[in-house]
């Protein structure tokens, strides 16, 4: 399983990166509004300053909403460095642009994704990637790992090379759970992978193992 950090925070890429179990990056408009980066020269320049940082795919979605202007968009982040991924919402001219993209080799993540049928769709024009949103799916009462399991069924039926990223992971059980199923990628805050080391039985038992080697120097 892939561990994609989601956030334009370049401190928490690092430190996430120097964890050395780090995959890639996976970015949103609001992600990076949250950091301040505003305006389209410092917003392709802090894509490149991520991909500086990681050694894996990073995820940069496109404004635009028709077929020809997410062509010329995500034609141009794909140009900024081979690690980019073209991140495309889930409309009709979405799997459009994917399908030309897929055509031309260019990378893509489908976003926004909610439901089997959507993820069907996303693998047959060719996504490199589909993004439930599961976090979204728990908001409204409605279970996103479902979603994950679902299409991981219907993936492993026609053998399609789309690798499920479980997006909208909130915590650690996400992590798991997503893992248990066959997610190939999860993508988290930060905290939702440290999460994945704590248990109190390794800390009660380092801190006897500490001592019982004080009294024996
Ligand atoms: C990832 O690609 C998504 O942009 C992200 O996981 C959305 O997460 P949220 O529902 O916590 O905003």
């Amino acid at each position: 399983m892939k561990f994609f950090i989601d956030t334009a925070n370049l401190a928490q890429i690092k430190e996430a990166q120097e964890l050395g179990v780090l995959d890639g990056v996976t970015t949103n408009p609001s992600l990076m509004a949250k950091e301040g980066i505003t305006g389209k020269d410092n917003i392709l320049k802090h894509y490149v300053d991520i991909c500086n940082i990681v050694d894996g795919d990073v995820s940069a979605e496109v404004i635009s909403t028709d077929y020809e202007s997410m062509i010329k968009e995500g034609e141009e982040l794909a140009e900024l460095h081979d690690q980019i991924v073209v991140k495309v919402p889930m409309i009709k001219d979405g799997i459009k642009a994917i399908k030309y993209f897929s055509d031309k080799g260019i990378r893509t993540n489908c976003t926004l994704v909610f439901s089997v049928g959507q993820a069907l769709l996303a693998a047959k024009a060719g996504a490199s990637y589909v993004s439930p949103f599961i976090g979204r799916l728990d908001d409204i009462s409605t279970d996103g790992l479902n979603l994950i399991a679902e299409i991981r069924h219907v993936y492993d039926n026609y053998n399609f090379d789309t690798e499920i990223l479980a997006a909208s992971v909130r915590h650690t059980m996400h992590v798991i759970d997503c893992a248990k199923i066959g997610a190939d990628v999860m993508t988290g805050p930060l905290s939702s992978i440290e999460g994945l080391l704590k248990h109190p039985l390794t800390d009660s038992g380092l801190a006897k193992f500490l001592e019982d080697y004080k009294k024996g120097n």
